[in-house]
């Protein structure tokens, strides 16, 4: 239980009278207990009262090797024993030169340039403007493309963040909504589900009507689409909606067939997270423009990254005059601690050897979540990607009837998960599970036990 000390009270008290919190409705908050953290280590963190919560989704999917990793945190003293922040614009540093060196080196074939920027939001405004202006003035571009590039080609339920274009390529009802006056048009076909969608089988059935629904709008429509945006193999935040194999090999061949560009939005897929360093890795894709943030620098500091091939990085070349620019820049872009705070993440994956020591994680947590989850009668599905986690709770199995909006049922689980030293955040009904790549197997145990006793406990089970 979260305890209520004086000085958790008088923290709390200042919070709910200064402060208005991301995707939060206030009201509820007001009367809400909530943790302070203040402190952690490892994949736990500790609360102003000193209880210890294990990150069950590392600090909102960004935390990579749990919190206080020595080798990061030496890196960022060192890097700010000698430059906090210098400009990119007009000048550059050596932080930010290696990493670049660095992500070109583990990105996608073919991934030739590196646009930095603060996070997930910035970073697909980013690849969407680079997008439209390529087509607007690439060597290749017939005059009627040069005009008619007008428009994107989305999944339903996508999420790409919570800046206007990132709002406009996203297709998440609940919160795109109510902006839909001021966002621009994109077509959108309906992501590949088995679950939702009734009379076709998991998961070729899927694949196929899903890659049909895309080819039909781009046969139509394609030169006006400056590119499709995907989240690569699993939409997030949409609830951990899982792909068939060969989608994203898949929009790859039509982005080709149809000569449009392809947007990968490896922002929360990135960095290990479905068991290999890259969505796209999976399926062997190279995007034309991919966006990475979140696990970029460990869970330490905003930075993300848009890459790029180099044919649509010539397509900015030209004389001053000419205006083909990429008037585009961020005050904090590439900053020296946060640079450095992603080399020494990515020094830890090859030091600890992460990617070869995913594959008995993933199948530990399969294991745990099969034997412990699935069996509870108001669990509908379990979408796993690595170890990305989404557990679809639903008031009836038999029929998939969800539970009513109003009853938060989510939000009830981990409210209990809590009390029992698990920090979880659900996304609606769907119990969020994302640990750090550095969780143990003993520590997936209480993980999947916890999340399973909340459930029960929460819904009556
Ligand atoms: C797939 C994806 N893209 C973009 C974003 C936005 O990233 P940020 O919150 O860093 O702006 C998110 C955030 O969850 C995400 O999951």
């Amino acid at each position: 239980m979260v305890p209520d000390t004086p000085r958790s009270r008088s923290l709390r008290r200042r919070d709910r009278r200064v402060l208005w919190h991301p995707f939060t409705q206030q009201r509820g908050w007001e009367g809400e207990e909530f943790p302070i953290f203040e402190s952690g280590g490892g994949c736990w963190l500790v609360d102003s009262d000193g209880h210890r919560y294990l990150d069950g989704i590392s600090s909102l999917w960004c935390n990579i090797f749990g919190h206080r990793v020595p080798a990061i945190d030496r890196a960022i003293r060192r890097q700010l024993d000698r430059l906090a922040h210098s400009t990119f614009l007009g000048s550059s540093h050596e932080p930010g030169i290696a990493l670049a060196e660095e992500l070109l080196r583990i990105a996608p074939r073919g991934l030739r340039r590196v646009f930095y920027s603060d996070d997930g939001s910035t970073a697909m405004e980013i690849a969407l403007k680079m997008a439209f202006q390529f087509w607007r003035q690439s060597p290749d571009a017939g005059a009627a493309d040069r005009r008619a590039r007008n428009s994107f080609l989305t999944l339903g339920e996508a999420y790409h963040g919570d800046t206007i274009g990132a709002v406009s390529a996203g297709g998440f009802d609940l919160f795109h909504a109510a902006y839909r006056p001021l966002l621009f048009r994109t077509w959108k076909v309906p992501p590949p589900l088995a679950y939702r969608t009734r009379g076709v089988s998991w998961p070729e059935g899927c694949r196929v009507a899903a890659l049909r629904a895309m080819e039909e709008v781009l046969r139509k429509h394609g030169r006006g689409i400056a590119a499709v945006v995907i989240e690569p193999l699993i939409q997030g935040a949409a609830g951990m909606l899982t792909q068939p194999p060969g989608f994203v090999r898949g929009v790859r061949r039509l982005c080709d067939r149809y000569d449009t560009l392809l947007v990968c939005d490896e922002v929360a897929t990135g960095f290990g997270r479905t068991g290999k360093m890259f969505a796209c890795d999976h399926e062997r894709v190279t995007p034309d423009l991919m966006t990475v943030a979140k696990g970029l620098t460990g869970g330490y500091l905003p930075l993300a990254a848009t890459l790029t091939t180099e044919r649509i990085y010539r397509a900015f070349l030209g004389g001053y005059e000419e205006k083909r620019t990429f008037y585009h820049g961020h005050t904090y872009t590439a900053n020296p601690l946060a640079c450095a705070a992603a080399r020494a993440t990515l020094a830890e994956f090859r030091r600890r050897g992460t990617l070869e020591r995913l594959p008995a994680l993933v199948g530990h947590l399969r294991r745990r979540l099969a034997g412990e989850i699935a069996p509870l009668r108001h669990v509908g599905e379990i979408r796993q990607c690595g170890l990305m986690v989404g557990i679809e709770l639903v008031d009836d199995r038999k029929t998939g009837r969800p539970y009513p909006f109003k009853a938060r049922m989510g939000h009830r689980v981990i409210l209990v998960a809590r009390t029992f030293g698990v920090f979880l955040r659900p996304l609606g009904d769907v119990i969020v599970l994302m640990p750090p790549l550095s969780i143990s197997k003993k520590q997936i145990d209480l993980l999947v036990g916890v999340t399973a006793e909340a459930i029960e406990e929460a819904t009556g089970d």
